[in-house]
């Protein structure tokens, strides 16, 4: 094999066919099964879009009906798990909790091995279900707070919500415009094609391996700051800047140490991310609307930044969805290091569809790899 034929990183390589989302960097679009993005942000809740994810079409008003009473019934959590979740490190990372959560799930589950798409469907639902409790008790024993119980009568956003912040003076879940600015994200969050962690979910299945190997090591692969990782640092980015007097100045010197810039730039996307222009809309809604968050400064250093970048890389860099979503998850108050985990409970969607996809078109994946290690060599005589 020549070098030439080497795609490192796996750059441009078609892997396979997918039905579940087209990602069009030309147009600057994606669509879930056909659907463009932008438009189920603006029609459809969280849950018609997990369905449409897993069964290609939205759910009818009784599908819908159904599938609300089943995971409704279904977000608690057994006393073992909050064992579990209660007796991990307050000091380590809420994703690798979320990772133990899935991997004590699944081995709960008496069926050891995916069966069948109904066995798939079925964890899905289940972990649909109690991610969010999940991560709400890890997000609260944190703080030092009691675990709320799931309401099965509050839609998934604002039960979650309520989960988090109880129903406090100011509390989001108490808001209707927070509760759709967060469920909004859930939709954004869904689904992109062939992206690391869905990858890693397929690869694993594609082993004939279980559902909940492959979420967990989706969620490994999503940990990291170059992927799903990246809505954290941009925060702490925002928070660094501190000041709109300084986001010039401070964007101009990451470029100049050829440093990364958080929430900038995409694999596929070099004309702009599709799904941006909902999220920053949401994001400046909640600032306009929660000026006691001290949120104008956050717009204004967003704004900076996205110029700066534009201006000053000859590509012409732009955020991707990590740049909106995380100074607007930061306005609904959750603690910087949860804003992965909450890019999980949406993506847990995309990965079970692709999980579904692979197991029906089983192919094991194996990429060769071009050797540039010693020529062979012998083991000294002793
Ligand atoms: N900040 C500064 N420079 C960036 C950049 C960023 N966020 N994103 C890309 N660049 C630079 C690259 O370093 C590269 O420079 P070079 O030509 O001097 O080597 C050039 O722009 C072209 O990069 P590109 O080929 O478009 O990036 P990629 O496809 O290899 O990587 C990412 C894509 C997402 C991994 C990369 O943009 C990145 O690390 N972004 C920050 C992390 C992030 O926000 N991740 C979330 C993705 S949804």
């Amino acid at each position: 094999m020549t070098d030439q034929e080497v795609r490192k990183g796996l750059y441009g390589v078609v892997a396979d066919y997918t039905k579940i989302s087209k990602v069009n960097p030309e147009t600057n679009s994606l669509l879930y099964q056909g659907y463009p993005v932008h438009e189920l942000a603006e029609r459809a809740s969280f849950e018609e879009v997990a369905l449409l994810l897993w069964n290609g079409e939205l759910p009818t008003a009784d599908e819908l009906a159904e599938f609300r009473s089943v995971t409704a019934a279904r977000r608690g959590l057994d006393q073992a798990l909050i064992d579990v979740i209660l007796a991990m490190p307050t000091d380590c990372h809420p994703m690798d909790v979320l990772r133990t959560a899935v991997s004590f799930i699944g081995a709960n589950d008496p069926e050891k091995f995916t069966v069948d798409a109904a066995h798939i469907r079925d964890a899905a639902t289940t972990l649909f279900a109690k991610l969010p409790t999940i991560v709400a008790l890890d997000i609260r024993r944190r703080r030092g707070e009691g675990y709320i119980e799931p309401d099965p009568a509050k839609g998934y956003s604002e039960n979650f919500l309520w989960m988090v912040f109880g129903d406090g003076e100011g509390s989001p879940a108490t808001v209707a415009s927070d509760i759709e600015a967060f469920e909004k994200s859930m939709v954004l969050y869904a689904e992109h094609s062939f992206n690391a962690s869905t990858f890693t979910a397929r690869v694993i299945t594609s082993t004939n391996s279980d559902t909940y190997s492959a979420v967990a090591g989706a969620i490994g692969a999503l940990k990291g700051p170059l992927h799903g990782g990246a809505n954290e640092f941009v925060m702490h980015n925002f928070v660094e800047v501190g000041d709109p007097a300084n986001a010039e100045a401070w964007t101009l010197d990451k470029l100049s140490k050829k440093e990364l810039v958080m929430g900038f730039g995409h694999r596929v996307y070099k004309k702009g991310d599709s799904r941006v222009p909902t999220m920053e809309a949401c994001f400046k809604k909640l600032a306009s609307e929660h000026p006691e968050k001290d949120s104008a400064k956050w717009v204004e250093i967003y704004d900076i930044m996205a110029k700066t970048m534009y201006d000053n890389t000859s590509i012409h860099i732009m955020p991707n969805l990590d740049f909106p979503a995380g100074p607007a998850y930061y306005i609904l108050g959750f603690d910087i290091e949860f804003f992965t985990p909450l890019f999980v409970m949406s993506r847990i969607t995309g990965w079970t569809a692709h999980i579904i996809e692979q197991f029906e078109n089983p192919t094991i994946i194996r990429p060769l790899a071009a050797y540039n290690g010693p020529d062979e060599r012998h083991v000294p005589q002793r």
